[in-house]
């Protein structure tokens, strides 16, 4: 797939393919109880996707809408055989162009924090700063030895600059 075929889009729900899209990266997702809370909330939550041609999915992204001017990225994933290619940045440049569209100034996603020393996140952690996101506060929020980083992107400043 070369960029200019990447379309992100609203969706409907598609737990099925979260399914499928989280046992395909398992060394980000490996707990049978978490995978099966995305899956749950992939049946009611906002649902962005990215498709190919033949309508397969290969991506998805769940929104939080917390308050007006505050949305998260409640779960991102891109399957395994498709990272690297900019599908999670289209996904994330969607939401966040339908975000500002609707005057929605802050953007949060909760991933696993630096003090843990998961190679995997670490990549994960570089995707979102790549789009600027700021660390804001690790937390235990997701129990000790689970160390839950927030980050947030202010998106008046993506206006500010667009
Ligand atoms: C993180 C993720 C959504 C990024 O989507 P993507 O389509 O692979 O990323 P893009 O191609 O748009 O962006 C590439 C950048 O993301 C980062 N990145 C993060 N994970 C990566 C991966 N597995 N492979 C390649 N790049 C990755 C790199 O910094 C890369 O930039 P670089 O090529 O200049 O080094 C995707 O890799 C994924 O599903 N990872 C596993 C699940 C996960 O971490 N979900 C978020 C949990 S909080």
């Amino acid at each position: 797939m070369i960029p200019n075929d990447i379309i992100a889009k609203r969706d409907e729900p598609v737990p099925e393919d979260v399914a499928r899209l989280l046992a395909s990266v398992p060394e980000w997702f490996a707990q049978p109880e978490s995978n099966a809370q995305y899956i749950r909330a992939a049946s009611s939550k906002e649902t962005w996707t990215v498709r190919d041609t033949q309508q397969q999915v290969l991506a998805v992204a769940l929104v939080d809408r917390h308050f007006p001017q505050a949305i998260e990225i409640h779960l991102i994933v891109v399957d395994r055989a498709h990272h690297g290619l900019g599908i999670g940045s289209e996904l994330v440049a969607a939401i966040e162009h339908d975000a500002l569209a609707g005057n929605v100034r802050l953007m949060q996603v909760k991933t696993l924090g630096a003090s843990h020393p998961d190679a995997g996140y670490a990549k994960t952690r570089r995707f979102y700063e790549k789009l600027g996101f700021l660390s804001l506060e690790e937390t235990e929020l997701w129990g000790s030895g689970t160390p839950c980083l927030i980050m947030v992107k202010p998106l008046d400043q993506v206006a500010a600059s667009a």
